[in-house]
Parts: structure tokens; sequence; C-alpha cells
């Protein structure tokens, strides 16, 4: 079974740290970590590397709507991410961030060498900009009506409504999402990325083995439309590196971003000694591995192909694109629950139930996969619970109390033994070709082979009969040693179970090749359950936890939503948590529209002297004349908001279904501004 000892590099991409880690995400890092620990387990030299990706425009904007710099915040959120990844058994041999000197490095350097090599060129663009918040406005930053349908709220590049794709300038009504200002055009100086000078390189490099075939498709369709410039610039205020020799100039994320995986390697090196240009080198016999979303194939099997070879350095030996999740066949939406961040889960349910459940379903195609929560159960249930534990615990009963835990002295049944062991020639070659699914379907027909198995054998009856010492602990010693052929196989899967599996059986470290012999006249230890089942409990608790945590994920954006959307009826809160809220009558001093928002109004609210400025969404119920003067009780302490239209300090209470049965307080002889509601 042994072959050549290769070296490989393996990365995931690099996500944004501006947001938690949910099971979307966790599909990629779970398909890299189950290759990277198969390669190891097979005795490669393989080292995978990751970091946050922490530049760009909704990273400063989300942490100036947090009050923290951007350092403050990409230092949380990073080690968030990486709790969240050890926790999941994502094992990286290192984890970095962007934003590190030594990315500052190789991307000043990278540039120089296209620069110099007349690949970078320059012009003027017109774009939009927020002339209150004085920055451009990247697209999703900005919204407005579409210009073929008409639908409101849409973002700068395509309309949800109509599936039209346009520029933001061509949207009616635009209003900028960071200040609710109007975007004007303004023109600036930008640096462009001469991609179609690598075009034939890139047709050569896509169409050798470096691509799935689906991903060369795409790719032939980007190749026929041309290859464009691409925009690698973005003016202050940004968060990244500047470009050298400009004053207000950064690099573009996306420009930093993949040199982000040399950069991690690198500081890798510094850290262990191993040879950074021995990987990355024009000549480097190294493998280099990409895993990414089938979103990020332009800037992977383009862009960066071309960055890297432009600059003397060596191409991927292949980009590896994966499908997006789905939870119960659709998107996953935060009012069905199914958002699920990855800390979520982890408070309620095992992460290698995930793991396996997705690494049943992976295969090397770039399709999107369900996660069926049902099926997810039920299968974890019946193959890791019902099949695979089971056959450790039927046997390791007999052998510790009637054996000492001793297994016997020869294998009882070698030519079992051998189907075992030399099926793992066709897993392997699953794993290695990323269907993974083909390999656990293979793994659970072994594992109903060993149940058969020891039900033809019946220990539990021999063990009742005289003389049958010897085959029940030969039949029990054989059940054992196909356990641990699976947990072998299962291991780049199942990490955590091998570990235990390890130290049940007393065995040192797994190794692939380890199965080439059954374990004899070997002493076990006593037998713990690896695995318990899933209860349905824990997976509708995580979904109600789901819906409840409605924390700011994405872009830097606050929903504008009014306060009564026909959510379901809330969990309970403690008296403690009742106690912190700092109710108060509120005379609504001036009332007026929101240009641009269909369902808000903006309220001046008088406390007795202080005055807050709030958005409701109660321009279903009131017009704004009619509100003014008006009594209503407010969240004085509410965190303030950030919306599209400007700052929100604090929440209105109404009542009613929403629409225009909605009801706030008539005025009313005792209450006062300002006073407290208890
Ligand atoms: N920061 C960029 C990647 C830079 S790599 C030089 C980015 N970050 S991300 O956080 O949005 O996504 C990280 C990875 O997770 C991407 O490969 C993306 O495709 C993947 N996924 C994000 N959501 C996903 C699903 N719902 N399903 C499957 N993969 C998903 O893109
Ligand atoms: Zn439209």
């Amino acid at each position: 079974m042994s072959q050549k000892k290769r070296t490989l590099l393996v990365t995931s991409a690099l996500p944004y740290a501006n947001g938690p880690i949910h099971l979307g995400h966790l599909v990629e890092y779970i398909q890299t970590d189950i290759w990277v620990r198969f390669q190891k387990l097979r005795g490669h030299d393989c080292v995978y590397v990751c970091a946050d990706d922490a530049h760009g425009t909704p990273i400063m904007l989300r942490a100036e709507q947090d009050g923290i710099t951007p350092e403050q915040l990409i230092a949380a959120v990073g080690a968030e991410h990486q709790a969240d990844f050890s926790d999941f058994h994502i094992e990286f041999d290192n984890y970095y961030s962007t934003h590190s000197p030594e990315n500052r490095e190789l991307s000043e350097l990278i540039y120089r060498r296209h620069l110099d090599a007349g690949h970078i060129t320059s012009r003027t663009i017109t774009q939009a900009y927020d002339p209150v918040k004085e920055m451009f406005l990247p697209d999703r930053f900005i919204k407005g009506e579409c210009p073929r349908c008409g639908a409101a709220d849409q973002h700068g590049d395509s309309c949800e409504a109509c599936g039209a794709t346009y520029t933001p300038t061509e949207l009616k009504n635009p209003v900028s999402v960071v200040s609710g200002t109007t975007p004007v055009e303004r023109e600036s100086l930008h640096y462009f990325f001469k991609l179609a000078d690598f075009e034939p390189l890139l047709r050569d490099w896509t169409s050798g083995d470096h691509v799935q075939d689906e991903v060369t498709n795409k790719l032939n369709e980007w190749f026929e439309q041309g290859l464009r410039e691409w925009d690698i610039s973005r003016d202050a205020p940004y968060f990244g590196f500047r470009i050298p020799d400009t004053t207000d100039k950064y690099f573009y994320v996306w420009l930093d971003a993949p040199i982000g995986y040399m950069a991690s390697f690198r500081n890798l090196c510094e850290r262990t000694g191993r040879d950074f240009d021995a990987y990355w080198g024009r000549d480097s016999e190294a493998e280099l591995y990409h895993f990414i979303g089938k979103d990020i194939i332009y800037f992977h099997a383009l862009f960066w192909p071309a960055m890297l070879a432009g600059a003397g350095m060596r191409t991927p030996t292949a980009v590896f694109a994966h499908g997006f999740l789905t939870v119960d066949g659709q998107k996953m939406s935060k009012s069905r629950g199914t958002f699920i961040k990855a800390r979520t889960y982890l408070d309620h349910l095992n992460p290698e139930y995930l793991r396996y459940y997705f690494a049943a379903k992976l295969g090397s195609g770039i399709d999107d996969l369900d996660l069926n929560l049902e099926d997810f159960v039920q299968r974890v249930n019946s193959d890791l619970v019902g099949k695979v534990v089971n056959i450790a615990s039927r046997c390791a009963g007999f052998i510790n109390k009637r054996f000492g835990g001793e297994l016997s002295a020869t294998c009882a049944e070698p030519e079992l033994y051998a189907e075992f062991a030399d099926a793992g020639t066709a897993i392997a070659a699953d794993f290695e070709a990323r269907e993974y699914g083909h390999a656990v379907r293979k793994i659970m027909a072994l594992a109903d082979r060993a149940n058969q198995y020891i039900d033809a054998n019946k220990p539990w009856v021999l063990a009742k009969q005289a003389g049958q010492e010897q085959t029940v602990q030969e039949v029990c010693s054989v059940g054992l040693n196909l356990f641990r052929v699976l947990a072998t196989y299962l291991a780049p899967v199942l990490p955590a179970m091998a570990r235990e599996v390890e130290s049940f059986l007393n065995v040192p470290v797994m190794s692939w090749d380890d199965v080439a012999t059954p374990l004899t006249a070997h002493t076990i230890n006593p037998f713990k359950p690896l695995l318990t089942r899933v209860e349905q409990e824990k997976v509708d608790a995580m979904l109600e936890d789901s819906k409840h945590s409605l924390g700011n994920t994405d872009s830097g954006e606050q929903p504008a939503s009014g306060p009564l959307q026909g959510d379901p009826i809330a969990e309970t809160i403690s008296f403690d948590d009742f106690a912190r809220l700092d109710l108060r009558i509120a005379r609504i001093a001036k009332a007026e529209h929101v240009e641009g928002a269909d369902k808000l109004l903006r309220l001046t609210l008088d406390l007795g002297g202080e005055t807050r400025n709030v958005f409701a969404g109660i321009k279903s119920a009131y017009t704004p004349e009619s509100l003014e003067g008006r009594l209503t009780v407010m969240v004085a302490n509410l965190a303030p908001r950030k919306m599209r239209f400007g700052i929100s300090e604090g929440m209105v209470l109404a009542a009613g279904p929403g629409g225009e049965d909605l009801w706030i307080l008539h005025p009313d002889d005792g209450a006062r501004p300002g006073m407290r509601v208890k």
C-alpha cells in the first residue's frame, strides 16, 4: 500500500472577519479537513493553512458601527472563528490573518512584479460617492428601485424581484445604505490588472487537470466573453494595504486575500523552518490545492493563477470547488431558524455528527448539498451508532469481563479480515478523489458485514454454553478487529472518535497502513460509549435558538424592519432580562416621512428633557401628522443602531398584528414624558 511520500500544501477559502462561521462555511472547512487528515493518515507531508480575510469596506463599516477599530473587530472575530473551527475538529497547521506584515510584504512584492512587467494600468473612472460619509460606495451599499420592474429596496447590482442585473447608476431613487443620502457620481483614478495578458497561460492551465470539468465549462464561457481588466484599487477611506507610491489608494480586498494563503504559509515557515520557496517557487515540486466554494471560482481559477505566474511563482496544482449548503431544501433562513451558526450547533450537538453527515453527502462536484434534518438524525443514528459503534459495544464486554481484555492469539477469520483490509485501497481512492459519499457507503457496507458476522456467531449464546470459551474470545476479537479497520477508515471524518478508539483499543496513533495486520494477543481497555444517539429535541432546540440569535451577521447593514413582522412568540426571558429594559413614556415631538422607506417614519421623541431620533415601522398605521403630540412607550436603553437612513436611538412599542392595526398610547392625563414604565 505504501506509495511515494508526497508534499502537499492545502488551503480553504479565508472567511470574512465580519461575521460568524455558519454551517454553510463548514461544508468547506470540513471537506478540506477530511482530505488533509486523510493525506496525513496515509503518511504524506501535508500542511493545511488558512486565515481570516480581514480587509474591505464591510469590515471597516461594521467596526465603525460597533464603535471599535477594525483591528479590534478582526481580533475578536478571528478568535471566535478559531474557537469554532477547533471545536469542529478542523485542524489547521496555521491560522492567520490577511492583515499581517507577511501579507503586506508579499502583496507589495507581487504587485511590483506585475507593475514592472507592464501588467498594471490606470485610468479615471466614475463611481457612486456618498457626499455625507465622504466615501465611494461599493454596489452593495447602494439601494434603490429596480430600473426594470420598479421593486423597491434593491441592491446596486441586481434585483431580487425580477433578476435584472444593472449598474448602480441605473437604479431609480438610489440611496446610500451608509448614510441614507442620495449618492452622487464622482471621478477617481483606479489601477487595473490586465488579465487578458495571461489569456494563453490561463487557457492552458484551465484545460489541464487543474479544475473540475464543470468548472472548465464555466471558464470557457468566461473566455468567450473576453477577459476584462480587473479593478484592483479602492479609494480611502478603506481598511486594507495602501498601494505603494500612492497616498490614498488601497489594494482591493480580493487582491491581497489569496496572497493571504501564501502569507499564512510564510508565517508557518517562520515558526517551523519550512522552506517557503520550495512551495511557492516557479519550479516547486510541492502540490498546492485550494478548496473553495463555487461562488469564488473566478478569483481562484483566473485572477489567482495569473497573479502567481506573472510574479514568477508556481500556479496551483488544482482548485477544488464545492456547492452551496441548503437546509431542508431551502436557502438558509433566519426566520426559519435554519441560518445556523457554528456556535449554535455546538451548543446542542456533537460536531462529529455533522462531519459524518457532510461526508456522507459530499462528492467531487459542485452540486449544492442539502442538510435534511430528519435524514441527519436518522442517518447518524442508524449508521454511526446503530452500525459502527454497535460492533464494538457488542464485543468489548465479553473480552473485558471474561478474558481480562485480551484478544485471541490468532485471527479466527483471516479471509474476512483480509476483505476488510483490502477494501482500504478503493476507499482511499474515494477519499483522494473527494468522493467521500462513496467512501462512506463502502465503509457502511463493511459495517453491515461485521454485524452480520456477529449475528451469525452469537457470542451471547456461546457464552452460556460450556466449552465455548475460546470461540467467544475469537468471535469477539474478530469483531473488534473489524471495528478497528472501520474506525481507521473513518478517522479523517471522525477524528475525535478515532482518538477514543485508540485509547480503547490501546493502540498508538492510527495510520492507514496499520490495518494490514490484525491485533492479536493484545490487551485492550474497558469500553466506554463512543458516540451517543442524536436526539430530535436537541435539533429542535438548535433551530429554536437560531431563530432568536438575530445578530447582525453579514453586510454591516442593519435590517430596516418594523417592530411587528409576524415574529413568533418569543421564548421566556428571566426577570433579570426584563429588569434591564429601561421603558419610558415618550412624547412624539415630530414625525416625518423618510425618503425611500416604505414602512418607516422618523420620530423625534421627547423624554422629558432629552430627545431621541428613532425610526419606527409604523407608517402603515399612522400618518406623521396624526402622531405628533401623542405619547408612546419606548425602550430607552436600546443600543443605537445604524439603519439605512441614519442612527436609531431606541425602539417604540406598539400593539397589534401590524399593517393598519397597530396601536400606540393615547395622550393620557397621568403619563408624562420621561416617566419610567413598570
Ligand atoms: N473571503 C472570501 C474568500 C477569500 S479566499 C482568498 C469569502 N469569504 S466567505 O466567508 O464569504 O466564504 C468563505 C468560504 O465559505 C467560501 O469558499 C464560500 O464559498 C464558502 N461558503 C459560504 N457560504 C456557504 C454556503 N452556504 N455553502 C457552502 N459554502 C459556503 O468568500
Ligand atoms: Zn426588478
